[in-house]
């Protein structure tokens, strides 16, 4: 199957079926309120930086495609949404554009509208040699030029590889590369839905990367989505691999306390309104990272994404008002009470 195909599929399992983890651990996050809180409403100011650029919200549309014809639209409604709102954007994996440069148009169609930060992508596994040979330094610069990219993403997605008849299985000599690219370029390191520990967050802040997106349990799960795509091929093996891992991986509020390594960072996995945004930001995030949920708007129209934009921010700006913030900075002094599950893994971690 090509990687351009198996774009397609992935967008069509995730937009109409279930593909979640079972449990949103953003929901055990409780924030205290003030009854007093001091705030006009319309002078909150929600603008940040990000790695050297200014954004007017602390949003991010996390990467997510393009390599297929049919999925520049999604891209371009995006962008345009991306540029109108001021927030920052990233293209799902260029592998594909690499090993087909015909394809190249459905990720730089994003460097027609003036998106405050783009952030190039390619995943952990193709850095190091497989059956196939590794990608090379050209290839990863033609990436980042492609999409005119501020910084690059390199995702971990060793549990969805895992989990699929045609993936990638060898991560030795992974450090080495990250530390590599992190010389050249201003390096995220992205988990997609499985969490970093504190290892890992403290070995990428010694390899030199410039962020961390710390992408954890709690939203769409890449084990269940390869589950799905095995049931629909009747490989029975592989799609009781998916199951079996579809709620694999540390939390995405836990992830995000185990980057806590003095680097920008990104809370994603399960981020679904502006009040999970501000629980991210409260713990310290720069930005809150969402996928599948601007998938569905991206899907309509650029205005539907827009519109979503909008949403979160209202929410967000609620959340804001209702504990006193001003502005982000004041996000982080705010309390919270940890519940539930979350307060489990706290408890023992
Ligand atoms: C349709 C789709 C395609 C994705 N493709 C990529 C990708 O190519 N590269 C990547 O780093 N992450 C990819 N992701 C993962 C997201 O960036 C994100 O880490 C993950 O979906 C968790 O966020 P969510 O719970 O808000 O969906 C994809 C997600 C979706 C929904």
């Amino acid at each position: 199957m090509t990687v351009e195909k198996r774009k397609l599929e992935h967008i069509d399992i995730i937009s109409s079926q279930n593909v979640s983890h079972d449990y949103n651990y953003w929901d055990d996050i409780d924030i205290i309120q003030k009854s007093m809180p001091e705030v006009d409403y319309d002078e909150i100011d929600t603008s940040t930086s990000f790695l050297g650029k200014k954004l007017r919200l602390p949003i991010l549309i996390s990467s997510m495609t393009g390599g297929h014809p049919d999925t520049k639209k999604i891209n371009e409604n995006l962008a345009i949404a991306a540029a109108e709102s001021g927030i920052a954007m990233g293209v799902g994996s260029e592998r594909a554009a690499i090993q087909n440069r015909t394809v190249g148009d459905s990720y730089s169609i994003v460097t027609e509208y003036d998106v405050p930060f783009r952030i190039a992508n390619i995943g952990a596994p193709q850095l190091i040699k497989q059956g196939k040979n590794a990608l090379t330094d050209d290839e990863i610069r033609y990436a980042v030029e492609l999409i005119e990219g501020d910084a690059l993403a390199v995702h971990f997605n060793f549990v969805q590889e895992l989990s699929q008849p045609e993936g990638d299985r060898n991560s030795k000599g992974i450090k080495k590369r990250i530390g590599e690219l992190s010389k050249k370029y201003k390096t995220i390191a992205k988990e997609t839905g499985a969490g970093f520990s504190v290892q890992d967050s403290l070995e990428f802040k010694q390899l030199g990367v410039s962020a961390i997106d710390t992408g954890g349990r709690s939203g769409t799960s890449f084990a269940a989505v390869e589950s799905i795509r095995s049931r629909n091929r009747s490989d029975e093996q592989k799609e009781r691999v998916g199951t079996t891992y579809w709620n694999w991986g540390i939390p995405s509020p836990m992830s995000l306390m185990f980057a806590n390594v003095e680097l920008p960072v990104i809370a994603s996995g399960g981020i679904r309104t502006g009040l999970d945004v501000f629980r991210g930001l409260s713990m310290g995030a720069t930005l809150g990272g969402l996928a599948s949920t601007f998938l569905k708007a991206a899907l309509k129209s650029d205005k539907d994404v827009t519109d979503l934009v909008l949403q979160l921010e209202t929410e967000l700006k609620t959340a804001m008002f209702l504990t006193g913030c001003s502005s982000l900075k004041d996000i982080k002094k705010v309390r919270k009470v940890y519940r539930g599950r979350l307060l489990e893994w706290m408890n023992q971690t």
